[in-house]
């Protein structure tokens, strides 16, 4: 056999038995490596002891062709059906934007503006549940009572966002922005600004500069409030809410707290009004798990359409087990020497 015979006959060998043959020729410490490096160990050993590398592929031939032998399982039928994993086509429907329908509020977020009119409110509901439309109708509200709003997000790219969405619903006249990078319209009754600002604004504001009028507040929002519990940035939500003007009403928004009932506690024991929670776990968009294979292969991850209820039910797709598997094969040598 010449050299690239041999090369060939390695490369088509199936990876399992690939790695068989380097660990009885080669030795153990090949084995960490990929494909290509793999056979190049023995294509290096076959030049100076080609007999041994012939009896290896010839076992390994032999075991490969005894499993093809065996006959292939037919699965029984019923149970294929009861089990049958979810296929792509049936993973992907009805994705995309969904029937227009007339727009009617969910109760929850009636309650979190019912709320509002005694005292603060958190809203701690799912991602993609709709807490702009309560951020949206508090401000209209207190825009009705010639209040001014506040609005605050953790990232400059979202205040760009709000305001852009902002200045559409209530016109380029009524809302400024404050970030580092930005200062428009900044007399407006409506201002989007990056959480550290508000701070710093009330910060001044505690010292005697003020350069935001305090006293005609009405409404901080503060989105993304799950950021409290941030190691670094936290301290800035914490400032925010303790100097927040008394007559102002906080509304605090987010989609992931642990432990909201204890913010609302703290919340009512410094603020003059009580603090309201408003919580659900409902996901209106139901979330679906895929494993996007570095191929480009998509398939589900587990063996139905949505989630499963709970970790412990979860049951992986038999194609998203087989890909993940190819995965770990071909870059087992990348992360052991990464
Ligand atoms: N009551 C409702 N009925 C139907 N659709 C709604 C309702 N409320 C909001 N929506 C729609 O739900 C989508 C998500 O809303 P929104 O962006 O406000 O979610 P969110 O809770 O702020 O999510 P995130 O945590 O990602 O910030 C929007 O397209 C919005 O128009
Ligand atoms: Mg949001």
């Amino acid at each position: 056999m010449t050299r690239n015979d041999l090369e060939r006959a390695l490369a088509e060998l199936p990876f399992r038995l690939l790695r068989r043959l380097a660990r009885s020729t080669v030795g153990p410490h090949i084995l960490r490596s990929g494909k290509r490096r793999m056979i190049h160990a023995i294509l290096a050993v076959s030049e100076t002891n080609p007999e041994r590398i012939d009896a290896a592929i010839r076992t390994a031939r032999a075991e490969q062709q005894a499993i093809e032998a065996v006959p292939a399982i037919v699965p029984d039928a019923d149970a294929a059906q009861k089990n049958k994993p979810v296929d792509l086509g049936t993973f992907l429907e009805g994705l995309g934007v969904p029937e227009p329908k007339p727009f009617v509020p969910d109760p929850w977020q009636l309650e979190a503006l019912d709320a509002l009119l005694q005292g603060d409110v958190i809203v701690s509901v799912p991602t993609g549940s709709g807490k702009t439309y309560v951020a949206v109708e508090a401000t209209r509200r207190a825009m009705m009572e010639d209040r001014t709003v506040v609005y605050t997000s953790p990232l400059k790219a979202l205040s760009n966002t709000k305001f852009t969405e902002f200045k559409k619903i209530f016109g380029p006249e009524s809302v400024g922005i404050l970030t580092g990078d930005r200062r428009d319209n900044p007399q407006a009754p409506i201002l989007i600004m990056t959480t550290e600002i508000l701070r710093n604004l009330l910060y001044d504001a505690a010292g005697g500069e003020i350069d935001l009028r305090l006293d005609t507040l009405g409404l901080v929002i503060l989105d993304e409030s799950q950021f409290l519990a941030d190691p670094e940035r936290g301290v800035v939500w914490e400032e925010t809410i303790i100097f927040c003007p008394s007559q102002a009403r906080l509304l605090l928004l987010s989609a992931s707290i642990g432990n909201p009932q204890e913010l609302a506690a703290w919340l009512t024991s410094i603020r003059p009004y009580p603090c309201h929670l408003v919580r659900h776990q409902h996901r209106s968009v139901p979330l679906r798990a895929g494993y996007l294979h570095p191929s480009g292969k998509l398939t589900p991850l587990f063996r139905t359409v949505s989630m499963p209820p709970s970790p412990s039910q979860a049951v992986l797709h038999p194609e998203a087990k087989r890909l993940f598997t190819q995965y770990e094969e071909d870059t087992l040598h990348t992360r052991r020497s990464g």
